[in-house]
């Protein structure tokens, strides 16, 4: 049996990790962290003491930092699917993918990753078209924009390279020709709402992604933590797991 580390076990996702591992045929929970160490959870991943494959990690990314010296110190592979982490703490990540195996997305849902590739596409057809972002979380959601709108703002990006994030948009300013404006909504209990438009004046193209349940999330993350751990030391996302460039 995989054993699993759980962390933000007490949070909304880490709750649905859990439950899925201990429902899975492969898999067991081999310690919950949360920093309220509540319910038999332990406070940092220090605290435990025993044997671990692998950590699935809906967190917070101030712990980014401690569980990636935890995970590099153990030899433990990570899922990390938590967002909104400084650059300072996505360095930890790609320090620690340099020893052990590390997953980190954003979204784990293959949806997002197939909207993802199609955005960039679209900017590749449309490379004049104006390009905005509107995305919409639950009225819990700490970082704004999701790291998920980032991430599809980064893959237009690549290929319209002179491109500036406007992150909300107020005053009195015209949109700029490279802007790429990111809009964020939170209001009750949307799990997740993504949507990039593309308007070139005379037409709008318009992809969105809707996820209905979190366990979408939760489940991915656990197909990421089985792919992980055939891997050996380096950085993976959706796309490796997807078997694609
Ligand atoms: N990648 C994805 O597909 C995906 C999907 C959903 C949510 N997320 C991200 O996962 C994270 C958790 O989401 P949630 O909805 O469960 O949030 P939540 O607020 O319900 O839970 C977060 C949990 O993390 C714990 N925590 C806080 N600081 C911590 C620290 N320093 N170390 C360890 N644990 C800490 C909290 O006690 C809480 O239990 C967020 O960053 C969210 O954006 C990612």
């Amino acid at each position: 049996m995989v054993k699993v580390i759980v962390t933000g076990a007490a949070g909304h996702m880490g709750r649905i990790v859990k439950d899925l591992v201990e429902q899975s045929s492969d898999m067991e929970v081999a310690a919950c962290i949360s920093p309220s160490a509540a319910d038999g959870a332990l406070a940092h991943p220090e605290d435990f003491t025993g044997d671990a494959d692998i950590v699935i990690d809906f967190s917070n990314h101030e712990g980014t930092e401690e569980l990636m010296n935890y995970c590099t110190a153990h030899g433990v592979p990570a899922v990390v699917a938590t967002t909104g982490q400084t650059e300072a703490e996505k360095a930890c990540i790609a320090k620690a993918a340099e020893s052990i195996p590390v997953f980190f997305s954003a979204n784990m849902s293959v949806g997002v990753a197939f909207l993802t590739k199609i955005a960039k596409l679209a900017a590749q057809v449309f490379p004049d078209a104006d390009v905005e972002i509107v995305e919409a979380h639950h009225n819990r959601k700490l970082d704004a924009p999701s790291g998920t709108a980032l991430m599809l703002a980064d893959a237009v990006k690549e290929v319209k390279t002179d491109a500036e994030y406007r992150c909300g948009r107020s005053g009195h300013c015209k949109r700029e020709k490279n802007e790429i404006g990111i809009s964020s909504i939170r209001m009750g209990n949307v799990v997740g709402e993504h949507e990039v438009f593309f308007n070139t004046g005379s037409q709008t193209i318009t992809l969105k992604h809707s996820a209905h349940d979190r366990a979408l999330f939760a489940e991915g993350a656990l197909d990421a933590a089985r792919f992980l751990l055939k891997q050996g030391p380096g950085l993976y996302g959706m796309d490796d797991l997807m078997g694609q460039e």
